[in-house]
């Protein structure tokens, strides 16, 4: 049976996650700065620790086969703490994995890697990296450390651009960005479990009917969402026309692509 790890276990992706892992029939090491509002449950192993500090990470992805990045700061912030959590925080990890000879990685990037593409493109895995937001290029630093690792070392790396992942859309834009708990997992699944898996980029996103991505270059992994955002399309029925010139609705990144510097 695979040990995992799953940093950032007591963020919302975790939360959502962890009551379906066991589905996965792999043993899981959850860690996390914070410790987790869901109570622990039996069989769930916890090592508490910072991903800023190399020390930690090597006892937590110590004898692993397989880690789930979750960890990290997930929405734009000060550009020094986003360097020190998401930069080299997630060096940290690829480090301590090279170390401990971990052979395959989930990274959790973000559409907001690719933010400033507008609406219109459909985009796949080879789209221009655009960020929209420091949070955004940090994400783009991960994936880069991704094929680094790929490439020198033969680690391989799951890189998920993440849309949306959520209970449900919270906006009209998250009919399109939407991803389930349980799509992720089905992805989650063929990372661990496919023969081959290599470097890709795939869009962490359901079965929606408003689509920006493409993931057609990673068909060989065989994964297929189930899910689609279509069941809440009745929260945003009314019709309101977007304004075209409004950033927040020309680019793909929504808020992020329409919001100011954080540091002005
Ligand atoms: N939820 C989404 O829709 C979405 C979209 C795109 C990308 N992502 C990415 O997926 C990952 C998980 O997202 P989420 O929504 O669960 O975010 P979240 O903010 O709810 O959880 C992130 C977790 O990381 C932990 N963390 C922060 N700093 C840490 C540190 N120094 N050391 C150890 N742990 C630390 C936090 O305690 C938190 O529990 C993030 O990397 C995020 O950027 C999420």
């Amino acid at each position: 049976m695979q040990q995992v790890v799953m940093t950032g276990a007591s963020g919302g992706i975790g939360t959502l996650l962890r009551p379906m892992l066991h589905e996965l029939k792999v043993t899981m090491r959850l860690s996390d700065v914070s410790e987790p509002d869901m109570p622990r449950a039996d069989g769930e192993t916890w090592v508490m620790g910072d991903l800023t500090d190399p020390a930690a990470v090597a006892r937590i992805v110590e004898g692993c086969d397989a880690i789930l990045h979750f960890g990290g700061i997930s929405t734009e912030n000060r550009a020094e703490l986003i360097h020190e959590v998401n930069v080299k925080g997630t060096y940290n990890v690829y480090e301590a994995a090279r170390k401990a000879g971990v052979k395959r990685i989930l990274f959790a990037s973000s559409n907001h890697a690719i933010g400033f593409h507008p609406r219109e493109n459909r985009i796949d895995a080879d789209a221009e990296i655009l960020p929209d937001s420091i949070y955004g290029v940090s994400k783009a630093y991960g994936e880069a450390l991704a094929k680094y690792y790929w490439k020198k070392f033969g680690i391989e790396s799951l890189i998920v651009r993440i849309g949306s992942l959520f209970p449900e859309p919270k906006d009209r834009r998250m009919m399109a960005t939407w991803m389930s708990d349980r799509d992720m997992l089905r992805l989650i699944e063929r990372m661990l479990f496919s023969p081959r898996l290599g470097c890709p980029v795939v869009y962490g996103v359901s079965d929606n009917r408003e689509s920006w991505w493409d993931n057609g270059k990673a068909a060989y992994l065989g994964w297929q969402p189930q899910d689609s955002s279509e069941q809440f399309a009745a929260k945003f029925a009314d019709f309101e026309p977007d304004d075209p010139n409004d950033p927040a609705v020309k680019y793909q990144g929504g808020g992020f692509a329409k919001a100011g510097h954080y540091e002005d």
